[in-house]
């Protein structure tokens, strides 16, 4: 009985443990990808931003795109929180176009216009982050 029950809740552990490791290890991911293009922003390099804000975009997406996915991730007592992670990842995906229809000028705006609007976009994606952490990680 015993060693039934310890046979059945092993890959429970273990499932649990990959999944606190793959939402670390693709959280420190997003952080450096994100780091990335605030240098390429500092450096006004406009190949850099659209190169890293692509990259940036489609691994945001993979991680919290999906509630159930982003959900599993999570220790039990903050997974009603998930949705969170869809909201966050709609802010991201909001201002990733923003960036994006910059560099490819859509809407026909002067440079420093597109710019400016690329910059603050930069910001509301670096908000998100800030806004889920708070929320996962309060207690109240
Ligand atoms: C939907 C919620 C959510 C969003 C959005 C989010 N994170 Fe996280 N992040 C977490 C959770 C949950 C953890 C791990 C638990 C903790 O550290 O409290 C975490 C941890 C991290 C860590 C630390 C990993 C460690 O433990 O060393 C980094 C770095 C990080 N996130 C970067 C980012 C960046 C950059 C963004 C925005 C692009 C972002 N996160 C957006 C929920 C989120």
């Amino acid at each position: 009985m015993l060693k039934k029950m310890v046979v059945m809740s092993l890959p429970i552990l273990l499932f649990t443990q990959l999944s606190a490791y793959d939402l670390k290890s693709n959280m420190i991911q997003l952080g450096a990808e994100l780091a990335q293009i605030q240098k390429s922003f500092i450096a006004s390099d406009q190949e850099g931003v659209e190169d890293s804000i692509k990259n940036f975009s489609k691994h945001a997406q993979e991680l919290l795109g999906n509630k159930d996915s982003f959900s599993a991730m999570l220790p039990k007592d903050k997974r009603y929180k998930a949705s969170e992670a869809v909201m966050s990842a709609q802010i991201i995906s909001h201002n990733v176009k923003i960036i994006l229809d910059a560099i490819e000028n859509k809407n026909n705006q002067s440079g420093i216009v597109r710019r400016e609007e690329s910059q603050r976009a930069y910001t509301y994606i670096e908000h998100a982050c800030f806004r889920c952490h708070n929320i996962v990680r309060d207690e109240y």
